[in-house]
């Protein structure tokens, strides 16, 4: 998720620096970020632009706070982790730059509670893959300022995104409905009610949807969705208890796409 945001802001002519763990996951994200923006800006028929593009993304696993006005952070769906990148954030940034995160779930009046500014801090939810995405839900803490708000909503029509403003709960908006479509759809494979691909096609050719919700479980990784699961099922109650058929493949490594195979082979 990472890399798509920064090729879908950099698409919108801003720079982005790029920070990864170490030096060899630097490596790795640039040479795949590159590439994918190398292939946007040709979908956008723009492929005389890429060498200037290109030249707006860098790549470090150290932070440069110099002129930055927002941060995005895209680590694991886990709150301590994020809470304790965000105070490390804090240390290396001022009090006027904005901290985003890219939680699917979390609470970000929580991850929020790790730090000393907390006005600052908003969540901006992007979707899989952002560059050909068009919304992006914001979600206001408790403590988030107004001006945070606008200024993130301002920043994502600048990226070309739609935001839809989101009061702080769990899963959201789009996480929370998206989920109960998924979680359902796999409890109709698990008890052999259709095949997968019947199951998309319900909803693909009957309710016009543009993916099925198998094929998109695909695409968002399951263990993602399952996580997302484990913590909607803590907050809003059992209806998001994860079917056992989820868990027996995250289990197996069958994570969807980018492990070669999930509810389809990739
Ligand atoms: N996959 C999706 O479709 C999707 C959509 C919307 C939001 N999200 C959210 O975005 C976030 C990232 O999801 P993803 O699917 O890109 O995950 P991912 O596992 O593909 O990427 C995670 C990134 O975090 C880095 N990372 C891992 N452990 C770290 C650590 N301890 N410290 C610092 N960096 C670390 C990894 O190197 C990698 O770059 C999650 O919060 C997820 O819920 C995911």
């Amino acid at each position: 998720m990472g890399g798509g945001i920064a090729v879908s802001v950099v698409l919108a002519g801003r720079p982005v620096r790029l920070i990864e763990g170490s030096p060899e996951l630097v490596a790795t994200a640039e040479e795949r970020v590159r590439a994918s923006l190398g292939r946007a800006a040709g979908r956008r028929d723009r492929a005389d632009e890429v060498d200037a593009l290109q030249e707006l993304l860098t790549f470090s696993t150290d932070h440069d706070p110099t002129g930055v006005e927002l941060v995005i952070e895209a680590v694991p769906e886990d709150a301590a982790l994020k809470q304790k990148i965000f105070s490390e954030l804090e240390a290396i940034y001022g009090a006027e730059t904005i901290f985003a995160s890219n939680t699917s779930s979390l609470s970000i009046t929580e991850i929020a509670s790790a730090l000393e500014h907390q006005g600052r801090f908003i969540g901006m939810h992007f979707f899989n893959p952002v560059p050909a995405s068009a919304l992006v839900e914001i979600v206001v803490g408790a403590n988030t300022s107004d001006a945070t708000t606008r200024r993130v909503g301002e920043l994502s029509e600048l990226q070309g995104l739609t935001p839809i403003v989101v009061q702080d709960s769990p899963g959201f908006a789009s996480s929370r409905l998206g989920l109960t479509l998924g979680l359902e759809a796999i409890r109709m494979v698990e008890s052999g009610v259709a095949s997968v691909e019947d199951i998309d096609a319900a909803m693909t050719l009957g309710y016009k949807h543009p993916i099925g919700p198998l094929k998109l479980t695909d695409l968002v990784g399951l263990d993602v969705r399952l996580a997302i699961a484990e913590h909607l099922a803590s907050t809003l109650g059992k209806r998001f208890e994860p079917p056992q058929l989820m868990r027996d493949m995250v289990s197996a490594g069958k994570l969807g796409k980018k492990s070669g195979e999930g509810f389809y082979e990739w």
